[in-house]
């Protein structure tokens, strides 16, 4: 059966951290299914499936369709959907249309904004819906073109003190998670103490309740430079080149395939 959001809260009580990955595809989605807590369908998929510099361009048709794709791998994990850039910000009717799709259309479990204040009231909605938000603070890719890049926040007092209050405000506004994201660890590590729900953190230290990575960037599919947070576990990249290499080789060489 697959995680609710109740099972994950639950792991903050038992300090139990929380492991978290995103999926766009069926093959991967499986193999994190058996490991992973939560599996995230998230707009990178803008940059590392489609291969853009920001996740704007996603769609809500796109989502969906890699969403669709990888709940019907998801049997034990829970399966949260990334909400894309501006298919809930103009309007909370809006915001309520495209997420309502979204869950009827993949079974996802939970949907993730990247919030400000504006968006408290959606927060509010939607969790009143019957649907957990995860609310996504701190370095927003989507806020891209207002950063000039992607630049770590909270690093002067001001920063920190608008990214604290504001994830205080999106758990009275019904928030499920807190996902933090490029913020110093001493900021990560007092809101996870001051919120009465799970924080998951990339970029954000090792205090948080739980950490996120994009999969492809720590299966080192994605070419360097990565994020310095990131941890590489493999260079899958190095490894299919030279799969790939030995391949033609054999083709060229009339090696493959052998005749027997
Ligand atoms: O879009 C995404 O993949 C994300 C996570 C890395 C947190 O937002």
């Amino acid at each position: 059966m697959r995680k609710s959001i109740l099972d994950l809260q639950s792991m903050k009580a038992k300090r139990e951290r929380i492991v978290a990955l995103t999926a766009y595809d069926f093959q991967l989605a499986s193999i994190l299914d058996s490991v992973c807590d939560l599996v995230l369908v998230g707009d990178s998929l803008g940059n590392v499936f489609q291969g853009n510099e920001t996740t704007l361009g996603v769609t809500l048709d796109e989502i969906i369709y890699h969403g669709k794709i990888v709940s019907k791998a998801i049997k034990n994990s829970h399966l949260c959907i990334d909400m894309p850039f501006m298919t809930y910000q103009s309007s909370i009717s809006d915001a309520m249309k495209s997420i309502g799709r979204v869950i009827k259309e993949t079974d996802a479990q939970s949907i993730k904004l990247e919030i400000n204040f504006d968006t408290l009231d959606t927060i509010e909605r939607i969790s009143n819906s019957g649907i957990p938000v995860v609310a996504h603070v701190g370095l927003c890719p989507q806020s891209f073109n207002i950063y000039g890049g992607y630049r770590k926040q909270g690093r002067n007092k001001v920063e920190k003190d608008y990214i604290f209050s504001l994830s205080k405000e999106a758990v009275k506004s019904g928030a499920s998670i807190l996902v933090i994201e490029g913020v110093p660890e001493n900021l990560a590590s007092k809101i996870t103490k001051s919120v009465s729900i799970p924080t998951i953190g990339i970029g954000a230290g090792n205090k948080c309740d739980g950490q996120i990575l994009v999969s492809e960037d720590l299966l080192g599919i994605t070419p360097p430079p990565h994020p310095s947070f990131v941890k590489n576990y493999a260079n899958l990249r190095q490894v299919i080149k030279k799969s790939i290499n030995n391949y033609k080789n054999d083709v060229k060489k009339n090696k493959f395939p052998s005749n027997n």
